[in-house]
């Protein structure tokens, strides 16, 4: 199955088996960037007025811009694996505001999240209820710290 990763990452774990997952199943990749990146200062979620902070206590901050949401040819796709960081139990919002910004057809779509240690929760069902389209899956939660067997283990169930 012809196959793309849409993934955000704001650090690097969620990029790091991204390109795992695309290394052992040959998948492209695509990274979903905000227009306005966020600092580390913005990442704080210890921070009640950090960026992050805010858009998580109200949800219309939420729909963040991004630089592309036109991935290179998204109609050859038959497989979308999308894959983002937890952020108080639910995908990263820039990963949400792509989801909600491309049409997924009749592609499948296997939500894939990366946490420290909250589990996939509802994160993918919301996703999927928001999106227009797709054949959504019910997907697996990675722990940040997830090992090349268990990333391994899982592509061999795709
Ligand atoms: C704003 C924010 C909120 C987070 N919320 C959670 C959470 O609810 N549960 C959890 O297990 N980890 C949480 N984390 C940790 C990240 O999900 C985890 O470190 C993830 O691997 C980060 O991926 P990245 O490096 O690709 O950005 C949060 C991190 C940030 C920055």
């Amino acid at each position: 199955m012809k196959t793309l990763i849409v993934y955000y990452s704001a650090q690097w774990h969620t990029k790091t088996i991204a390109e795992k997952i695309s290394a052992e199943i040959g998948a492209d990749l695509f990274e979903v960037k905000p227009a306005e990146a966020y600092s580390e200062a913005d990442l704080d979620w210890t921070d009640g007025t950090s960026r992050v902070y805010r858009e998580h206590k109200d949800e219309k901050l939420r729909k963040v811009a991004l630089e592309s949401t036109n991935a290179p040819d998204w109609d050859s796709y038959e497989r979308v694996i999308v894959m983002y960081p937890v952020w108080w139990g639910i995908a990263a919002w820039p990963l949400s505001s792509f989801v909600t910004s491309v049409d997924f057809g009749e592609k499948e779509v296997i939500p894939v999240a990366v946490s420290h240690s909250s589990p996939l929760g509802d994160s993918g069902k919301l996703l999927a209820e928001a999106a227009k389209g797709g054949d959504w899956k019910n997907g697996i939660r990675f722990s940040q710290d997830a090992t090349d067997a268990e990333i391994k283990d899982w592509t061999k169930t795709l």
